[in-house]
């Protein structure tokens, strides 16, 4: 067994967090030998409430879980932590963009980025959750400048699982055939869901759909699935965002599979021609604990244009945050 580790989880006593702490205490984010402390943080009049979550974390007697303590302070729940799960922040209504959030969560990550500076573990490993994802984490990442920029990163998983899943209907097979998906971009409905390098059981995947279906329907569907979902559920989407940040945080640590690779919003260094100083989602590779964006990629000029479009609303979003 190894020595356990801190992880913090913020909005803790929220809808995706009640989704994700009871997999992380048994031990599927980590590995079944890494024990987890948690620090969970919320806000003060959500600490009644995150009570009766401990509880429920308690009762479950999970071997793995060697603490756990709350939070409504940020430079406490930050402290020494070597995983933090961005979660704490409003979600979106029915007819909303995720960018009209901004105002209202962006200040929750300069305040949380300037903590996790001071206090947490220099190695910590952040995946932003809360929307609008793709920004909240370069405004965290300013606000941490001791703080490799490598290691705060936001969640496109979400967008890369329903990408993999779509495609999987369309072709009537198992999602684990398929391989080599990318989302390129914002988590928004500007992002681009890229199937030119994907895989069905070895196979080019567009012997399997035509270019109506992958423009008309595949790619709306895949953008716009968020809102779909708060449509039906009238509330957004909570059980598979906490997969995905498990999900996002499990390959980070123990690799991509072979053969494959996933897609994670990274601070941009220039890579395929991209603006360098914002969160964009690209496919990556992990192995031994460090992410590496995948090269070498042919970029066709449709690709382009779509990939340009959602650079372009990254680079309006960080300057609607200059001040943060
Ligand atoms: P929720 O309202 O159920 O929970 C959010 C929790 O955060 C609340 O308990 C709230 O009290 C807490 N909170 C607010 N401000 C905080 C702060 N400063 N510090 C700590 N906690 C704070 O919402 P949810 O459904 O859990 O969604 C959380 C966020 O995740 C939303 O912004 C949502 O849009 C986003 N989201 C992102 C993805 C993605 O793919 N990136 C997917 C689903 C949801
Ligand atoms: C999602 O993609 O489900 C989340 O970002 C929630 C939302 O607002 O769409």
């Amino acid at each position: 067994m190894k020595a356990p580790v801190k992880v913090t989880v913020t909005g803790a006593a929220g809808q995706i967090a009640y989704a994700m702490l009871f997999r992380i205490a048994s031990g599927e984010m980590l590995g079944a030998d890494q024990p987890v402390k948690f620090q969970l943080l919320e806000i003060t009049p959500a600490m009644k409430a995150l009570e009766g979550v401990i509880m429920e974390l308690e009762d479950c007697a999970f071997p793995l879980m060697h603490g756990i303590d709350a939070f409504d302070d940020a430079k406490q729940a930050f402290d020494d932590a070597s995983y933090g799960m961005l979660v704490g922040a409003s979600p979106r209504g029915p007819g909303m963009e995720r960018s009209d959030l901004l105002a209202a969560n962006g200040g929750i990550f300069k305040a949380q980025g300037a903590a996790i500076n001071n206090v947490a573990n220099r190695d910590i490993r952040i995946v932003v959750v809360g929307n609008p994802a793709n920004t909240n984490a370069l405004v965290c990442i300013n606000n941490a400048p001791d703080i490799n920029p490598k290691q705060i990163t936001a969640m496109t998983r979400l967008d890369h699982n329903r990408a993999q899943s779509q495609l999987a209907k369309k072709a009537q097979c198992q999602t684990d055939l398929i391989s080599k998906i990318t989302i390129w971009g914002n988590h928004s409905t500007t992002q681009y869901p890229d199937l030119s390098q994907a895989l069905i059981a070895g196979k080019k995947a567009d012997e399997f759909f035509d270019m109506d279906w992958y423009e008309n329907l595949y790619i709306p569907r895949v953008a716009k699935r968020g809102a779909e979902i708060i449509e039906a559920r009238g509330a957004s989407s909570a059980a598979s965002a906490a997969n995905a940040a498990i999900e996002h945080i499990r390959d980070w640590v123990m690799d991509t599979p072979e053969n494959d690779w996933t897609s994670m919003g990274v601070f941009t260094d220039g890579s395929y021609g991209i603006a360098p100083g914002i969160v964009y989602s690209y496919p990556v590779r992990c192995s031994d604990g460090e992410i590496e964006i995948v090269t070498g990629i042919d970029i066709s000029s449709y690709s382009r244009e779509k990939m340009e479009v959602t650079e372009k609303e990254l680079l309006e979003e960080r300057e609607a945050v200059k001040n943060l």
